[in-house]
């Protein structure tokens, strides 16, 4: 049976999550007022809570749970956080995990000098918790998701985009951090490189199966479960898995009038119709496909674990991520 609730995969670490909870919120903190303000808009809204679920469930494989796995799972959750503030911005987005964005809320300005604060509060837990060999493996992450997002903007400025710049951009983007996720789960508590090897392929896998399943959901999604709204990415031009794949399947004509739809995204309708042109040349099937693909991938590489109740969630996260509906 694949569990579809991340709260029956996360069973086998409840109580370490809850631990990760509270230090998460403390982590926050500050005597700046504005600060504190935005921290406590960011921390009620509810996030997923997969990367710091990644690097319980990689602590508790690889040998168990320790004060550093904490560290680890807090500096990571920091980051994306960081990261998803500056990307609202970077995207001009107004809403995200259902609520208005910090940048529309608080103004571009604000928003920007948040994510930067959250990623330092990050990088010092490592710092002062002298955990060296993660802030080694998390700073090549943030570089990574910088270029990833870089290229990205170059590519949509173009609109030409195939798919090995797509599979560069998602790896750059997304993929590398749910890496350093597995990764650091493992380095806090084992210094075998099997097992650290084998977490850094899961977290590659899982990582972009995990964008894919993301971009498959801004075409088939719905507005009220994913927390953002719908055809955001094609009016943000950003051509992804299940319209690369679509615009081969056509003449060059077709493509060209399609593409013409993505340049002025403003047109009544035009959303709708780069949507349906997807739907009906099947870019949802061959996405859903490509994403599958690796998320056998990512399961097959926990074979070098022990079994355990972890190692079972780990795999059901695997199907959590390319099923789910947020
Ligand atoms: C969103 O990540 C950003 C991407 C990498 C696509 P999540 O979907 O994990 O975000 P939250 O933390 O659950 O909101
Ligand atoms: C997600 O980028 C990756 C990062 C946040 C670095 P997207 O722009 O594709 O993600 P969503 O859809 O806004 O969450
Ligand atoms: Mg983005
Ligand atoms: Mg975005």
């Amino acid at each position: 049976m694949i569990k579809n609730k991340l709260s029956d995969i996360s069973l086998p670490i409840k109580s370490e999550l809850e631990k990760f909870d509270e230090i998460f919120k403390q982590s926050m903190k500050s005597n700046v007022t504005l600060i504190d303000l935005v921290a406590r808009y960011i921390i009620r809204q509810k996030g997923k809570k997969i990367r710091p679920l990644l690097v319980l469930l990689a602590a508790k494989v690889s040998g168990g749970v320790t004060e550093r796995t904490y560290r680890g799972a807090v500096m990571v959750e920091l980051l994306h956080t960081a990261t998803l503030v500056h990307d609202d911005v970077v995207d001009n987005a107004d809403k995200r995990r259902g609520f208005w964005s910090v940048n529309k809320v608080f103004k571009n300005k604000i928003a920007v000098l948040m994510g930067d604060y959250l990623l330092s509060r990050g990088l010092l837990i490592a710092v002062h918790g002298k955990d060296f060999d993660f802030l080694d493996v998390i700073t090549t992450s943030v570089k990574r998701m910088s270029e990833g997002e870089l290229l990205q903007i170059k590519k949509t400025r173009k609109l030409d985009i195939d798919e090995e710049t797509y599979f560069r951009i998602i790896s750059d983007k997304t993929a590398s951090l749910l890496e350093t996720c597995c990764q650091i789960g493992t380095l806090s508590t084992s210094s075998d490189a099997t097992y650290n090897e084998a977490m850094k392929k899961f977290g590659e896998y899982l990582g972009i199966a995990f964008q894919i399943r993301d971009d498959i959901l801004d075409y088939e999604g719905n507005t009220a479960t994913i927390g953002k709204p719908v055809g955001a990415d094609i009016k943000e031009k950003k051509i992804t898995l299940p319209l690369i794949y679509s615009l081969q399947q056509v003449s060059k004509n077709e493509a060209s009038r399609i593409k013409k739809f993505i340049k002025n995204p403003d047109k009544n309708g035009s959303v709708e119709e780069v949507i349906n042109f997807v739907k009906r040349n099947k870019g949802i099937e061959y996405a859903s496909d490509t994403a599958a693909s690796y998320s056998e991938k990512a399961k097959a590489v926990l074979s070098v674990f022990p079994d355990s109740p972890s190692k079972t969630s780990l795999s059901e996260l695997v199907d959590f991520v390319i099923n789910r509906k947020s």
